[in-house]
């Protein structure tokens, strides 16, 4: 007997209208599809309503304070509440609860996707859907297999991410960081390493990122890349460098020191780098400048 066809996806809910979920809500809302923001900080949710509708047509988006309330009705959710485990698994358990046939997605940047979901009983309807910041602009989304993600589950978040116009990809393991985050933070684990050691300053390492890898990273990746030089080669310098990169499994010590001596970085006034009143702003609006000038040719 044939399996019934599953059944579009129509309705979203966003958990949390923090930083992500209100941009979250917009983008979904942009592409037509009724969204329901769920936020348990009234003034949060207010906020976040007004960012996310002005992102999207008029009456796409509607507001609930409970979880409970706010998924009842929907498809799909896509949770983006604090980066905590243990929260993280009871909201997913609430979720199963409250809507026993959702896909339910987990916009989590590290965690795995097979531990949050542990407290769901179909586990097969659990997935990661990674977004970066800003979710609207960043192409991205890796799609996200847990050891209980169903094919379907996979097949229909892929398939729903690239409707609402996002570049959707497969992560087929669940290994904490994904894809994108494991590579970006073993580059900035050399580069703290670099810096810690005494190797050159830390406006060293930016400039140098900046005017050699970074000019190239957008139109060539490190695969392609390899292979556009030559596998040889690349296993000439394996060879010859890898031994001295740093390979240290947790946090450097260096950094731990920063933190504890509570620099942390702009919001404080100073980490690696010193960050004067207007600073943080500024370097806001200069990324998101390059993110759309760099995107620009693909939109238009
Ligand atoms: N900020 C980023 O750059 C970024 C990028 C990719 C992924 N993420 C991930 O997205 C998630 C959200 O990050 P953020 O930066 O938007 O966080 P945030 O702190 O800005 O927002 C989280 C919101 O969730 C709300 N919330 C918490 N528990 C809730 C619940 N049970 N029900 C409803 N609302 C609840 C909080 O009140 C808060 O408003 C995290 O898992 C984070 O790791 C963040």
């Amino acid at each position: 007997m044939l399996s019934p066809a599953p059944q579009a996806i129509e309705s979203v809910a966003v958990i949390g209208a923090g930083l992500m979920g209100r941009r979250l809500a917009g983008l979904v809302a942009r592409s037509g599809v009724a969204v329901t923001l769920v936020e348990v900080i009234p003034e949060v949710l207010d906020s976040g309503l007004a960012d996310a509708r002005a992102m999207a047509p008029e009456g796409t988006i509607t507001g609930a304070g409970s979880v409970r309330d706010g998924v009842a009705a929907a498809d799909l959710v896509i949770e983006a509440i604090v980066e905590d485990l243990a929260v993280k698994q009871e909201l997913f358990a609430a979720v199963a609860e409250a809507n026993p046939r959702a896909i339910i997605c987990s916009n989590s940047s590290v965690l795995p996707i097979t531990a949050i979901a542990e407290r769901v009983a179909d586990g097969t309807r659990c997935v990661g859907t990674h977004f970066w910041n800003p979710p609207d602009l960043i192409p991205i989304v890796e799609v996200v297999r847990g050891e209980r993600t169903s094919d379907e589950t996979m097949e229909r978040t892929y398939d729903f991410m690239a409707a609402i116009g996002k570049l959707p990809v497969r992560v087929e393991k669940d290994v904490p960081g994904f894809v994108g985050n494991r590579l970006q933070h073993a580059l900035w684990r050399e580069a703290i390493d670099l810096v810690a050691s005494g190797v050159c300053g830390p406006e060293t390492v930016d400039l140098v990122v900046r005017n050699t890898i970074g000019l190239r990273l957008g139109e060539m990746g490190p695969i392609e890349n390899a292979d556009y030089v030559g596998l040889d080669l690349t296993l000439a310098i394996h060879e010859a460098v890898l031994p001295s990169i740093c390979r240290e499994p947790h946090a450097s010590p260096y950094l731990r020191e920063l933190v504890a001596n509570g620099q942390l970085g702009a919001k404080t006034g100073g980490g690696f780098l010193a960050w004067p009143d207007g600073a943080r702003e500024a370097a806001a609006a200069r990324l998101s400048a390059h993110v759309q000038e760099q995107l620009a040719p693909q939109n238009s």
